[in-house]
């Protein structure tokens, strides 16, 4: 059979990951939420005192296993997808998603799931680097207040003691990165059709992404 390939890019906060898994679940097929697993090197190597140093985080990704199943996320046999989403790892995430090797390792993985199944893949680089020739790609976004708003909701409701303006800041350094490391940076390829999510919701997002499929 042959595999359907989703691409779905955009910065922080736009709502990509949960159209995502929302277009991923009416389709019957994988998300793979790609982000979730640079903040799995990051959780690790924050939780393990490793510094955020190019050999360093190569010689613990050689002896690191990342997987998904269920929708959740694994690090060495462990369930972590509570634990990745906390601020602290997000900054650190896009800290080490800089280097070469923690890219390279990631994306081959990220290749390799995409191959053995029809997948809904987001991330930074998907459309760009990872999946060149998906089928469909997107790129989601929206204005940085909407962004830190949702964010700051999202932080809230799981408890977490962050302000709205810590938030904000969090986000400008992070698009900051994500668009200015050299090596496959955060960018709309020609072929993506692109989504502004500041004035509608899940549910409009979801359908938008559906009529594009269908057609
Ligand atoms: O999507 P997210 O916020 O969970 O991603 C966390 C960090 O991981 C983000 O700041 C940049 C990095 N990232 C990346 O470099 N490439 C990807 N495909 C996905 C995420």
């Amino acid at each position: 059979m042959k595999t359907i390939n989703i691409a779905i890019d955009g910065p922080s906060g736009s709502g990509k990951s949960t159209a995502a898994r929302n277009l991923a679940e009416d389709l019957g097929i994988e998300y793979i939420d790609t982000g979730a697993m640079y903040r799995a090197a990051a959780y690790k190597a924050l939780r393990d005192g490793v510094p955020a140093e190019e050999a360093a985080i190569e010689k613990m990704l050689e002896n690191s296993e990342i997987d998904f199943s269920g929708g959740r996320i694994y690090l060495d046999g462990a369930d972590i997808s509570g634990e990745i989403r906390a601020l602290e790892v997000s900054a650190a995430a896009s800290e080490i998603s800089k280097f070469n090797s923690c890219r390279s390792r990631l994306v081959e993985l990220q290749r390799r799931i995409a191959e053995s199944k029809s997948v809904v893949m987001d991330g930074r680089d998907i459309g760009s680097n990872v999946l060149p020739d998906a089928s469909y790609k997107f790129f989601i976004t929206a204005s940085i207040e909407k962004r830190a708003e949702r964010r700051w909701k999202e932080l809230q409701e799981k408890g977490e003691d962050a302000t709205l303006e810590a938030v904000k800041e969090d986000l400008k350094q992070r698009d900051y990165n994500d668009t200015h490391r050299k090596l496959n940076p955060l960018i709309k390829t020609k072929d993506a059709v692109e989504i502004i999510t500041d004035d509608i919701n899940i549910e409009e997002v979801n359908e938008l992404l559906k009529s594009y499929i269908k057609r």
